[in-house]
């Protein structure tokens, strides 16, 4: 009987278990679509081919190539300009519903503007389009992914308002050329590290540097050229095209360390995400109350006859609200805010970080990639949708991005558990009524990863660029997603 019994309890102890690990897959809704993303100066190369003329990336690896960290360019990179079978052929393999690419202004329009549209560029994208779409996979188009016509930064970039116009212009060719096949538009990528990192700081080309003045005005720019571009496919594509438009921007939580430092985390946030969120959506639009106070503030202090952050018209904060249909977020990591007065800067000069008057800091226990800020901190993730969902009235959210670095190699076990992480956290968020649509994953391959060049390595798939076909191969965290995207559903 002992033994009758005890076989019988294995047997029924051992289907619980796997009863209960079947409960615990968990499942993503019908509708929610899966992706991967690039953007053109990444991974295009091609730099000067078949008409193209030279943008800000171009211009600052060409004339400083040691800014970059290992001395590289995108002259080359992926090569995706010959490639873009073979990309679409991993899209397939991975079973991608939509792939995320950008559009590059130069190899469209050579003059940065729309006197002279340049065919070889078109078809190129003409091509990439239709490759894809013969596979039933949707393209999401980047309008502009960080590569400006040198030519026009030139001309004072983003800080320019003409650029208003050049961007609506380039827009409505882009529209016009390939919104007859492509549904899904994003404007601008990250409109703070195009403002704050290119034109505060020296993190980004243009490499300005001029903080708590440029920024700000590439703020106000970028926000109203979004709108325009935005009520431009609104008004006279959407109609007949019957797509669907926004912006992404990049957002990190950002936790308290104590109950004294909450107000301070929230001053944070708001100069991080809510100066684009909230003008576009808030229910009362324009840059977010507490920015305005702490730069009119300091801008006083320091002499200024009117605050550095330069404001809207009541006609533009009207144009700029509700102007996007969905709320793209990249996001990626996580920092901890608190109090330390004394290591709060007191520049009697201009500065962003010295208006957000906070200091932010990863704990050194906080594991992560290869990137120095990218730490692996999913909790994070969560808090940040159940804010977007609590401040912004519940918006459709397409996460345009999310992803991991490494140094290279197939096994990568770390990005595997981070993308598994990430997906665990949105699923809660899901559950609580977060309305979550979309998952991109950074990158369907390695790219240029800007000034880090191509030591810090984000793709599904290794990129060998010592091989002249930059040759793809899988690596073990592309066969995962790939299971993720098949069965719609999280493994325990
Ligand atoms: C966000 C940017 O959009 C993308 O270009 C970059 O490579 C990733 N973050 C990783 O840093």
């Amino acid at each position: 009987t002992l033994i009758v019994a005890l076989f019988s309890c294995i047997l029924i102890c051992e289907s619980k278990t796997v009863i209960e690990a079947r409960h615990d897959v968990r499942k993503f809704p019908d509708w929610f679509q899966f992706g991967t993303a690039t953007a053109s100066y990444q991974v295009e190369g091609a730099w000067d081919a078949d008409g193209k003329t030279p943008n800000i990336w171009d211009h600052l690896t060409h004339n400083d190539p040691c800014s970059i960290e290992d001395c590289q360019n995108g002259d080359i990179a992926n090569d995706s300009y010959n490639q873009y079978k073979r990309d679409v052929e991993m899209m397939r393999e991975l079973g991608l519903d939509f792939y995320r690419f950008s559009l590059s202004w130069n190899r469209i329009l050579p003059t940065s503007f729309p006197d002279k549209i340049n065919e070889a560029g078109v078809q190129y994208y003409n091509n990439l389009i239709n490759e894809m779409l013969k596979y039933n996979i949707q393209p999401m188009v980047t309008l502009y992914h960080w590569d400006l016509p040198q030519k026009l930064q030139d001309m004072g970039g983003w800080t320019n308002p003409h650029i208003v116009d050049w961007f609506s212009d380039y827009a409505r060719v882009a529209f016009e050329l390939f919104g007859d096949r492509v549904k899904n538009w994003i404007t601008i990528n990250e409109p703070r590290e195009v403002c704050i990192q290119g034109y505060g700081e020296d993190q980004k080309a243009p490499k300005l540097k001029i903080s708590g003045v440029a920024d700000y005005l590439c703020d106000k720019n970028i926000l109203v050229a979004h709108a325009k571009a935005y009520h431009i496919y609104d008004k006279e594509f959407r109609p007949s095209q019957g797509g669907t438009i926004g912006i992404t921007l990049s957002a990190g939580w950002v936790e308290p360390e104590t109950e004294n430092d909450i107000e301070m985390a929230e001053t944070v946030r708001q100069f991080e995400m809510g100066q684009y969120a909230h003008p576009i959506f808030s229910k009362t639009g324009d840059f977010p109350p507490v920015m305005k106070e702490r730069i009119a503030a300091k801008s006083a202090a320091q002499g200024f006859k009117r605050s550095r952050l330069p404001e809207f018209t009541p006609e533009e904060v009207e144009m700029i609200r509700g102007s996007s249909d969905f709320f793209g977020l990249n996001h990626y990591s996580s920092s901890m805010a608190h109090k330390n007065e004394s290591s709060v800067v007191q520049y009697d000069v201009p500065s962003y970080s010295d208006d957000i008057g906070a200091q932010t800091y990863q704990p050194t226990h906080w594991s992560g990639g290869a990137s120095f800020w990218l730490k692996d901190v999913p909790w994070g993730f969560y808090k940040l949708l159940t804010k977007i969902r609590e401040d912004y009235d519940n918006p459709p959210v397409f996460i345009t991005e999310n992803g991991y670095s490494t140094r290279g190699g197939l096994n990568d076990d770390d990005r595997i558990a981070y993308i598994r992480g990430y997906l665990n956290a949105l699923l809660d968020a899901i559950e609580e009524g977060c309305d979550v649509q979309v998952y991109t994953a950074w990158s369907l391959m390695d790219n240029f990863e800007w000034l880090m060049g191509y030591t810090e390595r984000f793709g599904l798939y290794e990129v060998d660029y010592e091989s002249p076909q930059r040759t793809r191969t899988p690596r073990k965290s592309a066969f995962v997603y790939k299971e993720i995207v098949r069965s719609r559903a999280l493994d325990p």
